[in-house]
């Protein structure tokens, strides 16, 4: 299995948007983190950013909603282009109805779980999603430490996968790095989401080369 390298470029220097984007033009997709205040302590942008990257065609665009009432807001996404869009467990309200919306529109559908959300409400429902996140911080910063004692959830999530044998991605958002990824891949994790170890690394390009090959060693 190959390790999907998706760099956050939350804290990126967003008035050089292009620049950024093509410093990490040989990562798999774009991860772009919408926050509203609400579900998170924080605000970042919003549809017309998102929409300035689809634009740039450097990357696909993964995008992840941390917002409230994601029913409402997330088709515009999947209609402005992106990839992939993920929605939190917490914030939706019709989780099927949702992803079946995303697909029909076109896009990829994800379900992302804060640290104390369970994976186990949503074991029978794998199957209409293409990819779940597990959050390694809890949703609203960059620059946070990995928290561990996720990876046990990441570990029961990759066995409900296999033994549904179904295509669903695992992706990891927190605290992701050269000293934390090879963790994240060894408990079954395959699409890894790293911000400020990619940005603040002298070489962006090369950082997202090192970060895939430490996790393809451990994907499985
Ligand atoms: C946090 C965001 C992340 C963040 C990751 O709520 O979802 O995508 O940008 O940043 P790092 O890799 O610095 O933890
Ligand atoms: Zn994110």
């Amino acid at each position: 299995m190959s390790a999907i390298i998706s760099p956050s470029i939350l804290n990126c220097d967003i008035g050089n948007l292009r620049g950024e984007l093509e410093r990490i033009g040989n990562a798999d997709i774009a991860h772009v983190d919408v926050m509203d205040n609400h579900f998170v302590p924080n605000l970042s942008w919003g549809l017309p950013v998102v929409e300035a990257v689809v634009k740039s065609g450097i990357l696909p665009v993964d995008a992840h909603l941390m917002i409230e009432d994601p029913d409402r807001w997330a088709p515009q996404y999947a209609e402005a282009g992106c990839e992939s869009v993920t929605f939190h467990a917490e914030a939706v309200t019709a989780p099927l109805r949702l992803a079946r919306e995303l697909h029909r529109l076109g896009a990829r559908a994800g379900l992302a779980l804060r640290p104390a959300t369970d994976i186990a409400p949503f074991v029978d429902i794998l199957h209409e999603f293409d990819m779940i996140l597990i959050m390694t911080v809890e949703p609203g910063f960059g620059g946070q430490s990995f928290i561990d004692s996720m990876m046990p959830k990441v570990r029961r999530t990759r066995e409900a996968i296999r033994s549904a044998n179904l295509p669903v991605t695992i992706q990891v958002d927190g605290g992701i790095s050269r000293a934390t990824i090879e963790m994240a891949a060894e408990a079954g994790a395959d699409n890894f989401v790293a911000g400020s170890a990619v940005f603040t690394a002298d070489n962006a390009w090369d950082e997202v080369e090192l970060l895939r090959e430490l996790a393809a060693h451990h994907c499985h």
